[in-house]
Parts: structure tokens; C-alpha cells; sequence
């Protein structure tokens, strides 16, 4: 129990890594809050937890919206009297296209779920963690914008990757007065929902073909589970991390020293 007593908030905690992550992190003692656009998948979620003998409470929403964050987060104190753990996961491959055809709304929500949503949730959470006395936050970024920049069209996407791994480092700097550690886990390849909100539209217009031998991750030929992916969310949310901040730890099987 690694976490008895720590409450969690985990935004896009209804599927995939952030499921995983939560899930976890109820498994070793945490209380979990989590959000996502989707109502009932938020729902099923929390049964989970809870079928588990577990504690969770889900609040449905965008976390784009700055008010439904501030209500996530005071939700989750209100029920529990603190917060300890955060881990801003939510995120949408968005629009893959060439960047001349890239629309500027297209390009915006992009951003806004994947780097606004990261600043929300650490911006309404940081009062909390201080009055805890500290605490971990555990952004999830990607391999792309950090180690691969060859998936064409990946553009938007990979900007929002980027930009939450420099948040993620300045943070650490400013919150670690407060005892407060930020890190990142940059996902490669992982078996997830991911998929249904991802659109690629003319990418064969700016590919440069490639060939990829035949097993193109290095380890084991294989995408990774969520839950690979959560050990090392639950790692970092962990006093087993407790000197550990400002870093990324890339769980892609070497996917990204291959292809980067
Ligand atoms: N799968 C991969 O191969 C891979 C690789 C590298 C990095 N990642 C990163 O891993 C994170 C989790 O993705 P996943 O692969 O687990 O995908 P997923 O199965 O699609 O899960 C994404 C979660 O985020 C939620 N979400 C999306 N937009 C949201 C919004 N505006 N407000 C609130 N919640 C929102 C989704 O629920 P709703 O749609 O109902 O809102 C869902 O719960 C993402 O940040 C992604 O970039 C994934």
C-alpha cells in the first residue's frame, strides 16, 4: 500500500493510461478522483474502483475549461480533505495533417486539452498540494516532440508534447519550495482508446517513404499495456521518487533511440 491514505486527481482517468493509473493507484491505497468528457465512461471507471473495495469519484468535463477544473479539484478536497497526487494524462491526438492545412481551430484544440489542460490542473491543484505540505504531479507526455519528430503530420500534437515536458521543468523549479515534485512519463507505442480521437487527413502529401524493418520496437516487438505505462506514474507518485523531480522517464520499449 504505497499510497495509503494519498488522494489522486488523474484527468482522463476513464480509459487507457489514465484508467490504468487509476486503478493503481486505488490498488495501493489511494482515493481516486478523475474526469472526462464522457459521462458514463468516467462511471464505469469509478465501479471499478469501487468494485476493488476502493474509493473514487469521477466529475465529468473538459479540461480546457478552466471552471471545470477549479471544480474538479475543490470536488475532490471537499470529499476527502486533501490532495496529494496529480496526474494531468487527459489528452487527444487531435488532427494530423500537413501544417498548411492544419485549421487554426484544429490547431487550438490541440493545444488547449493538451497544454491548457496540463496548466489548469496544476494551476487549481498547487494550493492543495501546499497545504498538504507537498506532493507529486505526473504529467504524461509522448515520445513525439521529445524524441521522435519523423510521424508526419504530427505537428500540433507534438508542439502540446513538447511544451508539457518545459512546463513540467520549469514547475519543478518553482514548486520546489513547497516539496512539491512534478515529473513526466513520455509514452511510445501503448495500447489504448487513443485512436478514436485521432483524424489524419493527406498525410501521403508530405510522407517521405521509410521502411521500418519488420518489429519496429526494439523491446519485444510489441506496444506497451497501460499498465506498463501506469508502473511508472505509480513510481513517480510514489515516495519512492521522493528525490526525483523535473525528469522524463520514456517507457517505449527503446521505440523512440530507433526511430527518433
Ligand atoms: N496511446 C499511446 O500510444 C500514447 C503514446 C504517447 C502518449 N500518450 C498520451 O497518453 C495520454 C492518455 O491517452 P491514452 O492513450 O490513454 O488515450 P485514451 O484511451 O483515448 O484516453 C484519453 C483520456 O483523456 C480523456 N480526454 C480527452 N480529451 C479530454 C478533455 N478535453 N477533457 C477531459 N478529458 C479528456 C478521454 O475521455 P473523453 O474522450 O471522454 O474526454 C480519456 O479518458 C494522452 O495525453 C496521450 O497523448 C498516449
Amino acid at each position: 500500500m504505497k499510497l495509503k491514505d494519498k488522494v489522486a486527481l488523474i484527468t482522463g482517468g476513464s480509459s487507457g493510461i489514465g484508467r490504468a493509473a487509476a486503478v493503481a493507484m486505488a490498488r495501493e491505497g489511494a482515493k481516486v478522483a478523475l474526469t472526462a468528457r464522457r459521462a458514463e465512461r468516467c462511471q464505469e471507471a469509478v465501479d471499478e474502483i469501487e468494485g476493488m473495495g476502493g474509493e473514487a469519484l469521477a466529475l465529468p468535463g473538459d479540461v480546457a475549461d478552466a471552471e471545470h477544473v477549479e471544480a474538479l479539484v475543490a470536488a475532490t478536497v471537499e470529499r476527502w480533505g486533501r490532495l496529494d497526487i496529480v496526474v494531468p494524462n487527459a489528452g487527444i491526438n487531435g488532427v494530423f495533417a500537413p501544417i498548411e492545412d492544419i485549421t487554426p481551430a484544429e490547431w487550438d484544440q490541440t493545444q488547449n486539452i493538451n497544454v491548457r489542460g496540463t496548466f489548469l490542473t496544476v494551476k487549481y491543484a498547487i494550493p492543495h498540494l501546499r497545504a498538504a505540505g507537498g506532493g507529486s504531479i505526473v504529467v504524461v507526455s509522448s515520445v513525439n516532440g521529445n524524441r521522435i519528430f519523423s510521424n508526419f503530420g504530427f505537428t500540433s500534437y507534438s508542439c502540446s508534447k513538447a511544451a508539457q515536458v518545459t512546463f513540467a521543468k520549469m514547475a519543478a523549479v518553482e514548486l520546489a519550495q513547497w516539496d512539491i515534485r512534478i515529473n513526466v512519463v513520455c509514452p511510445g507505442w501503448t495500447k489504448t482508446s487513443i485512436g478514436e480521437n485521432t483524424f489524419a487527413r493527406d498525410i501521403d502529401k508530405i510522407k517521405i517513404p521509410r521502411e521500418y524493418p519488420e518489429g519496429m520496437v526494439p523491446l519485444q516487438q510489441r506496444p506497451a499495456s497501460c499498465e506498463e505505462v501506469a508502473n511508472a506514474i505509480l513510481f513517480l507518485a510514489s515516495n519512492d521518487a521522493s528525490y526525483v523531480t523535473g525528469t522524463e522517464i520514456y517507457v517505449d520499449g527503446a521505440l523512440s533511440l530507433f526511430q527518433g
